[in-house]
C-alpha cells in the first residue's frame, strides 16, 4: 500500500465509522492529507525514478564540518567521472577555499565559489549547470534550500533533519511530486556497513519476523556545542536554548525503519518523544573551565 491509498484508505475509514477525525489526527494534518489527496498529483515521490546522469553535476552549500567531510565522499565518483563538482557556497570564503583546496590537490581541479552573504547560495542554485544539491547548513535552514533548489529543477540532498515541522515535511512531499525531483534526506546511518549488514541478514529472514526493535544515537556533543568556534556563530546549542528533546531522531529510527518496512508498505501509528530533564548540558557550561559560553 503506497502512502496515498494509506491516507486515502485510512480517511475514507475514519469517515466510514462515523470517528470524528479530530480524535484520529490534528486537524492541520489532515487539511494536508485532503489537500494531497485533491490535488492529484502526478505520481508519488515513492519509487520517483528521474532519468539517468551518468557524471552528475553537483553543488554544495555549507562547508563547515560536515561538508569538508563530506566532499571526500565524493573522491571516487570524481576520479571515475561520474561526479563533477560544479560550485560550493558559504558564508565565509576561508570555507569555500578550503575546500577548492581539497579539490585541486586530490582532483586537479576547482568549483565556482560563492560567499559573503546568507543567501550567496541562491546564485549557486539558480546556475542550469548542476544536477544535484547537496545541502549541509544549520538545521533551520535545510527546508528553505531543499524547496527553493527543487522548484529550480535540481535534485536535493540535505542533512539531517530535513525539515523542522509537519508543515516543513509536507512541503517538501509536495513540492518533490509536483516537480519529480529526488529529495533525499541523508541519514547516513542507514547505509553505515553494520546497518546494511543487519538489514540483509533481516531480509534474508535470519531474524524471523521482526516484532520489536530499538535504536539510539548516544553521542555526547557538549565539548563542541560549548565551543565558540566549533559551529558557525554557535548555530547548535541555540536550539538547546529554546527546547528539550531528541533534535536527532533518525540516525536511530532511520535504520529500524527499514529493518520495520516503514514508508515501504507499513507506516508509523503513532510517535513518541520522551526525554529525561536537560541538566548535563547546562552543568558543563557553568563549569569554570568553560569560558566560551554562558547560558
Ligand atoms: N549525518 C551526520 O553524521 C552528520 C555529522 C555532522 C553534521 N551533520 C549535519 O550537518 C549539518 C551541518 O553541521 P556542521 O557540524 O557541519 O555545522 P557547521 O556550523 O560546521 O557548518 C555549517 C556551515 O554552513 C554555513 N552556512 C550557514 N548559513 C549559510 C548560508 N546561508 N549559506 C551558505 N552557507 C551557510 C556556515 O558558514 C558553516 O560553514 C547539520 O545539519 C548537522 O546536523 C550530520
Amino acid at each position: 500500500m503506497n502512502r496515498k491509498d494509506f491516507l486515502s484508505l485510512s480517511t475514507k475509514a475514519a469517515l466510514f465509522f462515523g470517528f470524528s477525525l479530530n480524535l484520529l489526527a490534528k486537524e492541520e494534518t489532515i487539511e494536508k492529507t485532503n489537500f494531497l489527496l485533491n490535488k492529484k498529483a502526478k505520481g508519488t515521490a515513492f519509487g520517483l525514478k528521474a532519468p539517468k546522469i551518468d557524471n552528475v553535476r553537483v553543488g554544495i552549500i555549507g562547508l563547515g564540518n560536515r561538508g569538508q567531510t563530506l566532499i571526500q565522499m565524493f573522491d571516487w565518483l570524481i576520479k571515475n567521472n561520474n561526479a563533477t563538482i560544479i560550485a560550493v557556497a558559504d558564508l565565509r570564503k576561508e570555507k569555500t577555499d578550503k575546500l577548492n583546496e581539497y579539490l585541486e590537490k586530490k582532483h586537479n581541479t576547482s568549483a565556482k565559489a560563492y560567499y559573503g552573504n546568507q543567501n550567496e547560495w541562491k546564485k549557486l542554485a539558480n546556475r542550469d549547470d548542476i544536477d544535484l544539491l547537496i545541502i549541509a547548513t544549520p538545521w533551520e535552514m535545510h527546508t528553505e534550500m531543499c524547496l527553493y533548489g527543487m522548484e529550480k529543477g535540481k535534485h536535493v540532498a540535505s542533512e539531517i533533519p530535513i525539515g523542522y515541522t509537519l508543515d516543513d515535511c509536507w512541503k517538501l512531499v509536495e513540492t518533490a511530486e509536483r516537480t519529480e525531483k529526488h529529495c533525499m534526506m541523508m541519514e547516513n546511518c542507514c547505509f553505515n556497513g553494520e546497518e546494511l549488514w543487519i538489514l540483509n541478514m533481516i531480509n534474508q529472514g535470519v531474524f524471523g519476523d521482526l516484532t520489536h526493535a530499538e535504536g539510539a544515537y548516544i553521542h555526547d556533543l557538549r565539548k563542541h556545542l560549548l565551543d565558540k568556534t566549533y559551529y558557525e556563530n554557535q548555530w547548535r546549542i541555540k536550539h538547546h536554548l529554546k527546547k528539550d528533546g531528541n533534535f536527532y531522531t533518525t540516525h536511530g529510527l532511520g535504520p529500524i525503519s527499514q529493518y520495520m518496512d516503514i514508508g515501504r508498505g507499513d507506516t508509523f501509528d503513532n510517535i513518541v518523544s520522551m526525554s529525561s530533564r536537560e541538566k548535563s548540558l547546562s552543568d558543563a557550561a557553568k563549569k569554570p573551565t568553560c569560558q566560551n559560553f554562558k547560558i
